[in-house]
């Protein structure tokens, strides 16, 4: 944690009297650690001199704050209501079957994948969509996202 205290202590000094900085801060320590354990809260908290409570308010607001580390290939799959309606659930199913989640969690236990539904990725025309890591699948059906999933299996294992 001393060397992800720098790295925070050198985000936090980047906004350091700007209004509003907590929200940047946040995307920022997240973008580098790659979550936002209660340790960073805490720390962030301190120096900004913002109440532990409020921090914890705000990262649980909104849905691209995460205070559990999340797979190396993070999923969004659509559920709103463009995707909904042509059997977006079909999809997310499938992933869920194809990526064996344990019971309560919503990451992979080799830490590949993460899997996160979202209300509208803003390309209804392509639905039903599911974004990895930023990259677009549109028109997905459980048959090709279960091929998608393999593509990126197979190259973690050179295949
Ligand atoms: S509702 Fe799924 S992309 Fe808009």
């Amino acid at each position: 944690m001393d060397f992800e205290r720098t790295k925070i202590k050198s985000i936090i000094d980047e906004y350091r009297g700007e209004k509003g900085s907590l929200i940047p801060i946040l995307n920022e320590v997240q973008k580098e650690i790659g979550y936002l354990p209660v340790e960073a809260q805490e720390y962030i908290g301190k120096e900004l001199n913002i109440p532990l409570s409020k921090i914890y308010g705000v990262i649980t607001f909104y849905t691209q704050f995460s205070t559990v580390p999340k797979g190396k290939y993070v999923i969004h799959a659509c559920d709103g209501t463009a995707c909904h309606v042509r059997d977006s659930q079909d999809v997310i199913d499938k992933i869920k079957e194809q990526l064996n989640f344990k019971e309560g969690t919503n990451s992979t236990e080799d830490g590949l994948f993460t899997l996160e539904t979202v209300s509208c990725i803003g390309a209804c025309g392509l639905a039903p969509v599911v974004t990895i890591n930023e990259k677009v699948y549109g028109k997905m059906t459980p048959d090709k996202i279960k091929n998608v999933l393999e593509e990126y299996r197979g190259s973690e294992k050179g295949v």
